[in-house]
């Protein structure tokens, strides 16, 4: 923080001081990247998962070659924000939403992955999925961003599409966001049980047995998520698979960091919502219920 603005958050009410122009709660892989690039063009507060948490991110933590000092606050001491983004995994959503709740703000934003069920909970305030294609992962020090990728926002979030162009990050409105959820579900639902289960890397699965893999949940995924708004043509789908495996190729999915760091992957959010969708239109999907079985041993073994 700038500290002054640290000071006053700190020695009164928090919720009395002025709202920050945008909050983000999940200071992981993508919460610390998003946040070292907005805190170039405005205030930022970063919500960890503890106070101690918030005062290591106040001490400053690595981000790719340089080490950032954030406003770091954690519940229940949280500021007011206009606009709220959560970037936990699938399994803290609950918790983090009633902290963005609780910021008061005009608009929460999850960038998380997975297709997930946010319960406005009545409150007047928009929350709402969007979907990025930002890159970064954790390392022994800090967190390493990967690329910036693009956000897609739904209509509403106009100010804060605003405040991460003015950032520099690619960020634009999208009116076909539920498509647009479906499209990175359908990359997600087929790349990272896939390398997570094999424990390989995204590029080993242009090669055999993996490539016949990939082509198999395709192509039950495919109907499944046509029939639940995915605007992608068969091939279509099929070609935005395999692009993403090339330009990805050195790159190892969350879902498979979660497992080498065992850690409890996104499962539920991911394969579960996939099965969710194909149970209610009474599609048979074996290979992803198969690896959906799969992951679930292994989290098993890690809880
Ligand atoms: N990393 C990427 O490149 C990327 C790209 C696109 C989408 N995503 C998605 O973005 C989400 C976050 O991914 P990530 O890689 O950044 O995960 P991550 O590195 O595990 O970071 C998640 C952070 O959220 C914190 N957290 C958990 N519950 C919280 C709560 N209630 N309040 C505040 N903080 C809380 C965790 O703290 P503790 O560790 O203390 O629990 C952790 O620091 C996931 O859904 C992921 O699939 C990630």
């Amino acid at each position: 923080m700038d500290s002054s603005r640290q000071r006053e958050a700190f020695s009164t009410d928090v919720l009395q001081a002025a709202p920050y122009p945008v909050a983000i709660i999940g200071a992981g892989a993508l919460g610390l990247s998003l946040a070292s690039r907005l805190i170039r063009s405005g205030p930022v507060a970063l919500v960890a998962s503890n106070a101690d948490a918030a005062q290591r991110l106040r001490a400053g933590v690595r981000v790719g070659a340089v080490v950032e000092r954030f406003d770091g606050f954690a519940a229940p001491r949280l500021p007011r924000a206009d606009w709220v983004v959560v970037v936990v995994k699938a399994g803290g959503t609950r918790d983090a939403l009633r902290s963005a709740l609780a910021m008061r703000p005009r608009g929460v934003l999850s960038l998380q992955n997975g297709l997930l069920d946010l319960e406005p909970a009545g409150t007047g305030t928009c929350v709402a999925q969007g979907v990025t294609t930002m890159g970064a992962f954790r390392t022994d020090e800090g967190v390493m961003p990967v690329s910036d990728g693009e956000t897609l926002m739904p209509q509403g979030f106009e100010p804060l599409a605003a405040l991460f162009q003015q950032a520099g990050l690619p960020a634009r409105i999208e009116v076909a966001m539920q498509a647009a959820r479906l499209a990175k579900l359908l990359v997600n639902v087929v790349l990272n049980p896939l390398t997570a289960v094999f424990r390989v890397r995204t590029g080993e699965l242009l090669a055999a047995p993996y490539m016949n893999h990939v082509e198999a949940l395709v192509a039950e995924a495919w109907p499944v998520l046509r029939a639940a708004g995915l605007m992608l043509e068969f091939d279509e789908a099929r070609a935005k698979v395999w692009s993403v495996v090339r330009s990805t190729a050195d790159n190892r999915t969350s879902m498979l960091q979660d497992v080498l760091a065992g850690r409890r992957t996104e499962r539920e959010a991911i394969t579960g919502a996939f099965l969710r969708l194909a149970d209610g239109n009474g599609a048979a999907v074996p290979t992803h219920r198969a690896l959906h079985t799969l992951l679930g041993q292994i989290d098993a073994d890690r809880c």
